[in-house]
């Protein structure tokens, strides 16, 4: 297929590069080859605390958006200093924990402004995770003792990221339509979990392809290991373009 460069840029602001690697040349190779596809690169706490200031700066020297999944979760005054601090340090997305609450979300929100407003840029990306992927309705039950569906107590924290100010939230594809109805299409939805039907499924549970999450409503993909250890990665990745692109909500 023939794909025009309207659509193109469509695609590529929606991808999100995981890069979980161990070394920084690793990370470097990746930018280097996927940077056309990919719009924003994603660095983890695995790359982050090893080679921080480092790795930062050779994505920001890129035209791609730098994410940094720190996953902030502390009282509000210290993660209000530390957001701040995530933006000064070149982030234009990144993210904390909606269940560290309201005030702790309202603070990063605050502390991002203000450093968006010093470096004269626009307001970052923040998202809230929600739930880790990881806590099933028995940890919540057996070891929380609370007594809630998982996916309604998504949603109640996505609503209160939503009043906090925050742009929207990390979640399953399986929940993207669910989050839109409840707090707006503007809130904006990522998806991790992505494998389209030819990749591995890893350790990856929930999982869906890149075209369903995206007829689902997910603004954002997170794409690792279905690129990253693809024999051909350039070839991984127009795969992905070809299948997201006959999506006819792109077409308009
Ligand atoms: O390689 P893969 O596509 O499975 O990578 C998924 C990425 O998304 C990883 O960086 C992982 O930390 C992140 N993630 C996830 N599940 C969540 C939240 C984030 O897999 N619930």
């Amino acid at each position: 297929m023939q794909m025009n460069e309207i659509l193109k840029e469509k695609i590529k602001e929606k991808i999100v590069l995981a890069l979980d690697v161990k070394e920084f040349d690793e990370a470097k190779t990746l930018v280097d080859e996927l940077s056309p596809y990919v719009g924003t690169f994603k660095v983890g706490l695995q790359l982050y605390t090893k080679y921080g200031n480092e790795v930062v700066d050779y994505i920001s020297g890129k035209n791609a958006n730098f994410f940094l999944d720190v996953k902030l979760h502390d009282i509000p005054n210290t993660v209000e200093k530390a957001s701040e601090n995530v933006v000064l340090r070149g982030a234009n997305f990144f993210n904390v924990h909606a269940t560290g609450g309201l005030k702790m979300m309202e603070a990063a929100a605050r502390g991002a402004k203000k450093a968006a407003e010093k470096l004269g840029k626009k307001p970052p990306i923040i998202l809230a995770v929600t739930m880790l992927t990881s806590i099933s309705e028995e940890v919540m039950k057996d070891e929380f003792e609370i007594e809630a569906d998982v996916s309604e107590f998504a949603i109640r924290l996505a609503k209160l990221a939503k009043k906090a100010g925050l742009t929207g939230v990390v979640a399953s594809s399986l929940e993207a339509r669910k989050i839109k109805e409840a707090c707006g299409a503007d809130f904006k939805v990522l998806c991790p979990g992505i494998r389209p039907e030819w990749s591995a499924k890893d350790d990856q549970k929930r999982i869906a392809t890149p075209k369903f999450a995206i007829g689902e409503g997910a603004d954002y993909l997170v794409i690792g290991r279905a690129v990253t250890k693809a024999e051909s990665r350039i070839g991984a990745m127009e795969k992905i373009y070809e299948e997201i692109g006959e999506l006819e909500c792109l077409q308009r």
